[in-house]
């Protein structure tokens, strides 16, 4: 009974918090499976961040729920997110057997030794100002043995208003840059060629502030950078008001930290990014866009945008279209506003854009994205760019995939070339989502 199956939705933390529960699990001599099949246990690592996040994985519980009938032995738990979010009313009303918050990790098998004593669902959520997971080395989980991601800090203080995640990940809170800086070398003698510091906002990352072994971010970067020319380093995800110029400096400086930045922009109106809490200005915001062009040349820059967030109307709209013509951004995540509950937000203020009028700007948002998208594409036809081969192509075996610095998604032949590999792509075509390219010397 000792076979666990892990499911994750979300974000890239999540992935990353999958990977630290499997290895927690593993020492306690859990044996991990990758078919549901073969499950004892499985664990869902769950995201809250908006409501139809939420519905798929409530869907999710029942289909798994109904397959008791056929092996009753079969224990469902809940991580992450929505076990913070719902705590035990995904025991009283889902009929689940475990819930585990994001802090609480460590907990796991001491609960999974309870399980099969009749004592109903076991839950375990309290936040926690200290935890890190510090020391705890990832087992990997639908690796593709050439990109990771590493956890560098937890939770966020920034209340934007629209956002759960400050109520369900907790406190801000960093992770002793020692053990970052010797997770990416022990990855990269593994073979990993690429590694992605996350947090909800990298750029507080701060180790012993005021202490002789103080460092911030900028520093960090520059030590995971110099473990070897041959390891990019990427980060995710940055706040506007917290990105300095030390970090993009120190960007420039090296080679191997990708030419990258995802810059959430939310809302073009000042007035909407004061209901949101966002503590810039859209003015403030391409300042900042400026200064990224200024000090690394070639830059993608991506962005998050929500639309249809309270009392935003046509003209909130048309300034949110406006300044992502101004930033010509390389791709973005775009969002229609989901109230979720008890946030500032949801107190404060009300969901007074219907949800065809959320779409209809939604859809605007994405068609002048595509559009945005393609025309920074078609500018690097004829450019030669450094790409770490990831994978093959879903589409062709006949070919593989990779990213350029920019973080640009490029394809081309096969031939006899490995993952994990170096290759100087020479792009000749693309569409707005894929660039295609010639292998050249
Ligand atoms: N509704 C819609 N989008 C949201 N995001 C965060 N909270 C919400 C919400 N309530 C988006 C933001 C954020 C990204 C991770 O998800 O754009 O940057
Ligand atoms: Fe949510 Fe804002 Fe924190 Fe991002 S910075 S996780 S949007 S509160």
């Amino acid at each position: 009974m000792r076979n666990i199956y892990i499911e994750t939705y979300g974000c890239q933390m999540n992935m990353a918090d999958s990977e630290i529960v499997a290895s927690i699990l593993k020492q306690e001599g859990y044996d991990l499976v990758d078919d549901l099949n073969k499950a004892d246990i499985v664990l869902i690592n769950t995201c809250s961040i908006r409501e139809n996040a939420e519905q798929r994985v409530i869907k999710r519980i029942s289909e798994l729920d109904s397959l008791r009938k056929k092996r009753q032995w079969l224990k469902i738990g809940v991580l992450g997110c929505m076990a913070e979010r719902m705590q035990d009313s995904l025991i009283k009303t889902h009929n689940v057997d475990l819930v585990v918050g994001p802090d609480s990790y460590r907990d796991i098998p001491w609960l999974l030794s309870f399980q099969g004593e009749g004592c109903g669902g076991l839950i375990s959520t309290e936040l926690s100002e200290t935890e890190t997971y510090s020391e705890i080395y990832p087992e990997k989980i639908n690796s593709n043995g050439v990109t990771a991601f590493i956890p560098i800090m937890r939770g966020c203080e920034n209340f934007c208003s629209y956002c759960v995640v400050p109520y369900t990940r907790g406190r801000e809170r960093s992770r002793d840059f020692k053990t970052i800086v010797s997770e990416a070398e022990k990855l990269f003698a593994q073979g990993y060629r690429e590694v992605t510091l996350l947090g909800q906002n990298v750029n507080s990352y701060l180790w012993n502030q005021g202490e002789k072994d103080e460092v911030n971010f900028a520093k960090l970067i520059s030590l995971v950078a110099e473990i070897n020319p041959l390891l990019r380093v990427r980060f995710s995800t940055s706040h506007p008001k917290d990105i300095s110029q030390e970090l993009l400096d120190t960007m420039a400086t090296y080679d191997n930290v990708c030419k990258f930045i995802h810059l959430p922009l939310q809302s073009g109106s000042d007035r909407i990014l004061h209901l949101m809490n966002r503590k810039y200005t859209a003015g403030e915001y391409l300042d900042k866009i400026n200064k990224i062009k200024e000090t690394i040349k070639d830059c993608g820059i991506s962005t998050d945008i929500i639309s249809g967030f309270c009392t935003e109307n046509l003209e909130d709209h048309g300034l949110t279209l406006n300044i992502m013509r101004q930033v010509g951004y390389d791709s973005a995540f775009m969002f229609k506003y989901s109230e979720r509950p008890n946030t500032l937000a949801a107190k404060k203020y009300e969901d007074d854009v219907s949800d065809e009028e959320k779409t209809r700007r939604l859809e605007e948002i994405i068609n002048l994205q595509r559009e945005l998208s393609f025309q920074s594409n078609k500018k690097d036809i004829g450019k030669t760019f450094e790409v770490l081969i990831e994978g093959e192509s879903k589409r062709s075996t006949e070919k593989l995939f990779g990213r350029n610095s920019q973080n640009k998604v490029i394809l081309f032949d096969k031939k006899d070339l490995r993952l994990g590999q170096y290759v100087n792509v020479k792009v000749n075509d693309c569409t707005s989502a894929t660039l295609f390219g010639e292998t050249v010397s």
